[in-house]
């Protein structure tokens, strides 16, 4: 049985919050966990170097447990500790990505206790961009291990009231400071491999990458599900991800045939869509997940969307299908997902 914390909401508005950022960092200094604000998406942190102190964040996720962490660095400095060695082509990601939504899997040095590498030979950094992320890092002292700051499988939290829905009860303290800015998880890449590997697409897109690396093999899983028996690179792949209470199927085609196919089910269904699109599909219960014309904003409203359609009080929602390219690619990945990769072809 676990115990039922007392969860702390803490409100941090600047870096200059030093009694906030003191509270926060001797939580994570004392083995405890704190959710806390990324440009990505809130992430559960524990002190990365303490493995009973990140085994608890398995615990209160429900995470499965043969899933790595992120290590979550305020500096370059910090990043010798925790890897064997930082291999030239890290070097020139972080030089054009850091501090950012980028998350490079390198060797782990034998700091990095296994509840994080979760038995793996490699471990995946990142060096954040948020400004209160940065200073919770430093206020801490510590690397720190986060993994997104939702139930295990739900959609990824954007915003501090999403982490309470999830965790309250289940952690030390939950950091509030506003919605995330790019709202989809890091790009994940493995350097470990020759040519370096795209595992999960995010904030940073394919096209920069290869910009800085040339060559950059990218997963066949970022696209489809695993196939059968097939070993997944990283370990995130195989699991269901993302999904809201509701059925989500998303529909390949223009909006015109994506309407059709609404109203003839319109007793029965409600819409994911594109903004603007709502007035266009009258007494279908619609939640809208940014621009067609703007991914950014599809980024920055996906996960939030996905967690909206469960008000809807609908059994199954029609998505919108968002184009692969940029930060698309990211927001695609997620969405096929929870669909549980099904997709129909107008
Ligand atoms: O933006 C983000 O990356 C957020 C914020 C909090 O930083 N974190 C995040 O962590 O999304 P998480 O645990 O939800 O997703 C990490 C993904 C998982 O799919 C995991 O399998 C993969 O990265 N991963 C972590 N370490 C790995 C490793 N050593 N090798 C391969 N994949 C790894
Ligand atoms: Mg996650």
């Amino acid at each position: 049985m676990m115990t039922v914390l007392n969860t702390q909401f803490i409100k941090i508005a600047s870096p200059s919050d030093t009694a906030e950022l003191g509270q926060v960092g001797a939580i994570l200094k004392n083995g405890g966990l704190a959710a806390i604000p990324t440009e990505t998406v809130y992430g559960l942190a524990a002190n990365a170097l303490d493995g009973g102190a990140v085994a608890k964040i398995f615990t209160a996720k429900g995470r499965p447990q043969d899933n790595p962490l992120i290590v979550h660095v305020a500096s370059l400095e910090e990043i010798a500790p925790p890897v064997e060695e930082f291999p030239e082509q890290a070097k020139l990601l972080a030089d054009a990505f850091w501090p950012g939504p980028l998350t490079i899997i390198m060797k782990k040095s034998a700091l990095i206790p296994d509840e994080v590498s979760a038995g793996l030979d490699t471990v995946g950094i990142r060096m954040p961009a948020h400004p209160i992320a940065r200073a919770i890092i430093r206020a801490a002292g510590v690397p720190l291990a986060a993994p997104s700051a939702n139930l295990s499988g739900r959609p990824s939290p954007t915003n501090a009231q999403r982490v309470m829905n999830d965790l309250s009860g289940k952690v030390e303290a939950v950091v509030d400071a506003g919605a995330c800015g790019v709202g989809v998880e890091s790009t994940v890449i493995s350097v470990v491999t020759n040519p370096p590997c795209l595992l999960r697409p995010g904030g940073i897109t394919l096209e920069q990458l290869q910009s800085v690396l040339g060559e950059v093999h990218v997963h066949h899983a970022i696209y489809d599900s695993l196939e059968k028996g097939e070993q997944a690179a990283s370990p995130g792949m195989k699991y269901k991800h993302y999904a809201p209470k509701t059925k989500v199927i998303i529909l390949k085609g223009s909006f015109e045939k994506y309407r059709d196919y609404l109203l003839e089910r319109k007793s029965e269904c409600g819409a994911l869509c594109f903004q603007g699109e709502e007035k266009e599909l009258e007494g279908i219960p619609c939640v809208a997940y940014g621009r067609q014309d703007d991914q950014m904003t599809q980024a920055q409203r996906l996960f939030e969307a996905l967690r909206e359609v469960d008000s809807l009080n609908v059994p199954c929602v029609y998505a919108r299908c968002p184009e692969k390219s940029g930060i698309g690619l990211a927001v695609y990945n997620r969405l096929i997902r929870a669909a549980a990769f099904e997709v129909v072809e107008l």
